[in-house]
């Protein structure tokens, strides 16, 4: 019997840094820097790039020296964004191992391999310790996870108290199914949609009190369709994820555009914290 579509699988390719690493010096030439803003147009996998991890920092709003954790971390662009730009350090734990063994290459590679962690492992059972943090993040990654709750308990569990937590992903619309390839799976058997209500219960259930939650679907929906159009008119750019997930985020990116544009998905930004 054929094994089941798995998460990490939907991600895994090899070599995913050398692509990047020879896209980057065919692009600006041999001798490049490599460094979080050169890599940004990569680095960041999920709706908006690094615009919509800057904003996330906003939220977040990590001090220097802090220990910050990134829960499912990809290729760690928004690691070394963070790392590098306030100055604390950032574990990031992600189920791919390609893309944890991308992340350390990067991280080599950038010269940040002290700022960045990364370990391979599951949100649903985090490899750190009880209270080992002062602030996390995850970005578009509990789609891919079903069991919500466990997911933020472990966030809970590892933060220290009065930690916070910041999240943006996609969140299920009222518009009905998806349609499929998304950027996070290529059928509904490894996508798990919350609405924006669920989610915020979730995050509540799981000991969370909510500092703030915001739709951002207004936001989303005008990027990604200027995505799509851009993609259509001019074919994919010469950095961008289609580096880490190859041609077929094409089309990922025209059925995202009409999710948006049928109310079959929403985009929500979400900081709690873990009471003090
Ligand atoms: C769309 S990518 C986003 C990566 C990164 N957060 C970013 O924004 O650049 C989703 C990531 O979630 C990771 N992921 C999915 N389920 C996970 C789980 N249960 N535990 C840890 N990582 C997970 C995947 O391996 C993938 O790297």
């Amino acid at each position: 019997m054929a094994a089941a579509p798995s998460v990490d699988r939907h991600y895994a390719s090899p070599g995913i840094a050398e692509r990047i690493l020879a896209a980057l010096r065919a692009a600006n030439g041999a001798a490049a820097p490599v460094n979080p803003e050169t890599l940004a147009p990569i680095d960041h996998f999920h709706g908006r790039g690094v615009v919509a991890t800057e904003e996330l920092v906003v939220l977040l709003d990590p001090q220097p020296g802090e220990r910050i954790l990134d829960i499912g971390s990809g290729i760690g662009g928004p690691a070394r964004w963070i790392a590098a730009k306030r100055g604390c350090h950032v574990t990031g734990v992600d189920l791919t191992a390609e893309f944890c063994d991308a992340a350390r290459a990067l991280n080599a590679a950038t010269g940040m391999a002290d700022r960045v962690t990364i370990i391979d492992g599951s949100a649903l059972d985090l490899p750190v310790p009880d209270a080992s943090f002062d602030r996390a993040y995850s970005q578009n990654v509990v789609m891919n996870i079903a069991d919500k709750t466990r997911c933020y308990r472990e966030a809970f569990r590892v933060l220290r108290p009065g930690g916070v937590l910041a999240m943006s992903n996609i969140c299920a619309g009222e518009g009905g199914e998806i349609y499929f390839p998304v950027p996070w799976a290529a059928t509904p058997t490894t996508s798990f949609l919350a609405t924006p209500e669920e989610t915020r219960a979730d995050l509540a259930e799981a000991g969370f009190e909510i500092v703030s939650f915001r739709d951002t679907s207004d936001g989303l929906l005008p990027a990604i369709i200027r995505d799509r159009e851009r993609v259509e008119r001019d074919g994919l750019p010469p950095l961008g994820i289609h580096l880490i997930m190859g041609e077929r985020i094409r089309e990922m990116r025209i059925n995202s555009a009409r999710n948006a544009e049928d109310g079959r998905v929403r985009s929500i930004e979400a900081l709690v914290r873990k009471p003090g």
